[in-house]
């Protein structure tokens, strides 16, 4: 998968202070994060062959990642560690209410560039699915698209990019699924996604580009899967939340790693949700995803 790679620091506190206050942390973790390093791990822990394709600084953060990615057994021959880069962090504050704040220092020269893509072609061109998401610069997923498409590597998206409406439409027109989550697929289709309606709406649109499928979040209700032939909504899982942060990653992750194991797209589905709540019961992005934790609750979604 083409994605961020980032130190995450995720901090439970009571309350966030105002400006001049203090908060106790309760729990804290470090851990690889970013959403191209979460989607590789879900993968990995799922038993489906990962290579990351993502820029580190060549620092003892970036060294350190990359020292867990490979023990996570992520393939990292194509992170780039770039010279005189510092290495993204992600600070994820996380309250009693569960809601999350996110500090962001992710600088421009470890995001992904099309020298980056081009150093990667070969695994790009080899593997059965290649994962973009879509936060990375356009031009990078661009040159990662054609030489999917060209190479019959099938291409499943995850966000919304920023870029020209031109780029966009081709960069979609070579997916095969498009996924987004209910902020993103506003932003990528101009209309607020409210419930089941809305979101089939934007769905339709999507699939207008090309892909086969469109995988949508919607806020309170579930996960919507459309396709040409037909739709179902995923509802979301009575689970505890501690963090939504890393439940999308999770979601596609998963999704990926059953289509790459030959599931259709319903068990698919079913397993991608479960893996979603899983995250969602978890601090922090990172997961921790095995089969047979998901198998009921895929069970019981699509039986
Ligand atoms: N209890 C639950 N059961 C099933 N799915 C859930 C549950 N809680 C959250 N989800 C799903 O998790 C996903 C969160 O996706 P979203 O893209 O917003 O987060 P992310 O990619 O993990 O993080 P980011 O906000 O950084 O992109 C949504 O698809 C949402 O429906
Ligand atoms: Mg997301």
């Amino acid at each position: 998968m083409l994605g961020q790679v980032a130190r995450d620091l995720v901090l439970r506190v009571d309350d966030v202070p105002d400006p001049y206050g203090n908060a106790t942390v309760r729990t804290r973790r470090e851990m690889l994060g970013g959403k191209g390093g979460n989607q590789a791990v879900a993968l990995a822990q799922l038993g489906v062959p990962a290579s990351l394709v993502g820029v580190v600084g060549n620092d003892s953060v970036g060294a350190r990642l990359l020292e867990q990615a490979r023990t996570d057994r992520v393939d990292v021959s194509h992170v780039i560690s770039r010279e005189g880069a510092q290495t993204a962090l992600i600070v994820d504050i996380v309250d009693d209410t569960r809601r999350w704040r996110y500090l962001e220092h992710i600088p421009t020269d470890v995001r992904l560039a099309e020298s980056d893509v081009l150093a990667a072609s070969t695994v790009i061109k080899r593997a059965g699915w290649v994962l973009c998401q879509l936060q990375q610069p356009l031009d990078a997923i661009l040159l990662a698209t054609r030489l999917a498409r060209d190479a019959g590597t099938r291409v499943i998206l995850d966000g919304a990019p920023s870029g020209s409406a031109d780029d966009i439409a081709e960069v979609f027109s070579r997916a095969h699924v498009i996924r987004a989550n209910e902020h993103e697929a506003e932003l990528l289709t101009g209309q607020p996604i409210t419930d089941v309606t809305t979101a089939a709406d934007a769905a339709y649109q999507l699939l207008d580009y090309g892909p086969t499928l469109v995988v949508l979040a919607v806020s309170g209700a579930g996960n919507l899967f459309v396709s040409r032939t037909g739709r179902q909504l995923f509802p979301l899982l009575d689970v505890d939340v501690a963090d939504t942060t890393g439940a999308g990653d999770a979601l596609i992750g998963t999704f990926t790693a059953a289509l790459a194991h030959g599931e259709g797209t319903r068990r698919a589905a079913a397993f991608a949700v479960a893996a979603a709540a899983n995250s969602a019961s978890r601090l922090g992005g990172r997961p921790v995803l095995r089969w047979r934790d998901l198998a009921a609750d895929a069970e019981r979604l699509a039986p």
